[in-house]
């Protein structure tokens, strides 16, 4: 497996597929990992901490980090290249241009800035990797529905694939924030995807999900549309993290 610093070093190659990530892998981005492999002839993964798109500086500073563990669970997964850039090699003093994206939802509002920081990173991704095919976890519903209008708006010659949330056996999400829960945080945090699971048949998702929470303070809980699919989705707060998940209600995710 290849490891590139630098812009000038990265090789642009046909049948591509593109896993960006911002490192401290787990099984979630293992599975988007498999999904490229199983799509492409080669595959490349970012690993970038991408400061444009935290709202919150105390979340950057405490993001866990650990590229060593990352260049090992890559490479065993079959990862051709791996691009970890250093932050002066995507930002380079006088950066000054950015995608805005317009519309989105509940996340986006909740997170001033967080999206137009992921549209940036990913559009510069997709300009300097070139994928045919690039890779998004269900997980963050509203940041597929962004890349995905990217693409489309901005002319990217990129296919935008979903792959399914990966959970703990307890229906946690997996999450490189989840290792900032204490024991109890992480047992009061699973009645959030209890919550989404069991409003899918209701009549008023929202409603249901809101009346199950258990005391965890919801900062959103909306259905995002997707275009082929929509998701329940929702934003909780345990303790001092933030957590997102989201379960399909109809449709499919491609
Ligand atoms: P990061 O949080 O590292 O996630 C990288 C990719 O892994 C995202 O597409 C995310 O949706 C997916 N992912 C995370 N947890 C998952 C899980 N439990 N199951 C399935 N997929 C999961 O998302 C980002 O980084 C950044 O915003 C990025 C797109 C890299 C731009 O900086």
């Amino acid at each position: 497996m290849k490891v590139f610093r630098t812009i000038a070093e990265l090789e642009i190659a046909p049948g591509t597929g593109l896993v960006p990530t911002m490192g401290a892998l787990h099984d979630g981005h293992r599975a988007l990992f498999r999904a490229a492999r199983a799509e492409n002839s080669r595959v490349v993964a970012s690993l970038f901490v991408n400061p444009a798109q935290f709202d919150e500086p105390a979340d950057l500073a405490s993001y866990p980090r650990d590229e060593e563990a990352d260049l090992e669970l890559a490479n065993a997964e079959g990862v051709d290249a791996v691009f970890a850039p250093g932050l002066d090699e995507l930002y380079p003093p006088g950066f000054s241009t950015w995608v805005e994206p317009d519309g989105t939802g509940a996340e986006g509002a909740a997170r001033p800035g967080h999206f137009r920081g992921v549209a940036t990173v990913c559009l510069k991704l997709f300009n300097l990797v070139r994928p045919e095919r690039a890779y998004f976890g269900q997980k963050d519903a509203e940041q597929i529905s962004v890349v995905r209008r990217l693409a489309r708006d901005l002319n990217v010659p990129v296919e935008i694939r979903v792959v399914p949330t990966v959970r703990d056996p307890d229906g946690l999400a997996l999450s490189s924030r989840n290792v900032h829960l204490s024991p109890d945080e992480r047992d009061r945090a699973l009645a959030l995807p209890r919550a989404l699971r069991e409003a899918v048949t209701s009549s008023d998702p929202p409603a249901a999900v809101r009346a199950s929470l258990n005391g965890l303070e919801p900062e959103y809980i909306e259905v995002v549309d997707l275009g082929h699919a929509k998701v329940l989705a929702a934003a909780v707060r345990v303790g001092s993290t933030r957590l997102i998940d989201n379960v399909l209600l109809e449709g499919e995710l491609t």
